[in-house]
């Protein structure tokens, strides 16, 4: 585990080896078992392989386009709006509103990457695309938020640790 904590990067360069649909589903089987909400489980998962790993390509600006070039598998994750945070009557139960429904997202999308790492694989999460033609493109209802793109295949590169904050500059303790 921390291993692939300390290994995980955000791949921007990618070999063109197959990666396999069941390859695929034990990513998505790790995310489910990422914890949510009063277990609400918001996420949704659109799957890009083959040809329409092509078309929505197509829907990435031009950098992420060029970064993801050779990755055979794009996720497109959703999540159901109003699952997270909500009571059983429907009102808010926090100060957060809807937003648990986005950080449970995060959880399973930061356990896709932990995971793609133990397989030897590499992602890329991208905040960036056009919203309007993957909605299209999949027949997303308006209930379902997109949040990301990830884009999952064989590294090319193993790039540099980017820098993080230091502890003391993002925790506060108090004794
Ligand atoms: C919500 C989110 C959106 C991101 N969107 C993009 C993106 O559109 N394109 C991209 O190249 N990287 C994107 N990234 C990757 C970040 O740039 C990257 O995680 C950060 O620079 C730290 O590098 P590391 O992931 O290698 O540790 C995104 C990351 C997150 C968490």
């Amino acid at each position: 585990m921390t291993d692939a904590i300390i290994n995980r990067r955000s791949i921007r360069k990618y070999t063109d080896k197959p990666v396999t649909e069941e390859q695929v589903k034990e990513l998505l089987q790790a995310a489910s078992l990422a914890p949510s909400w009063t277990n609400s489980q918001p996420s949704r998962y659109y799957v890009a392989m083959g040809d329409a790993r092509d078309a929505v390509a197509e829907m990435l600006p031009s950098f992420n386009k060029t970064n993801v070039e050779n990755a055979p598998v794009l996720i497109v994750t959703t999540v159901v709006k109003g699952t997270s945070g909500y009571k059983k009557d429907g009102s808010v139960s926090t100060h957060l509103g809807d937003g648990f429904t986005h950080f449970d997202n995060g959880l399973r999308v930061e356990n896709i990457c932990l995971k793609a790492v133990e397989m030897g694989l590499g992602t890329l999460i991208m905040g960036l695309y056009k919203e309007a033609e993957i909605r299209e493109y999949f027949e997303i209802p308006d209930s379902q938020e997109i949040v990301c793109v990830l884009a999952v295949g064989y590294p090319e590169i193993q790039p540099e640790a980017r820098p993080r904050l230091a502890l003391d500059e993002i925790a506060v303790f108090k004794k």
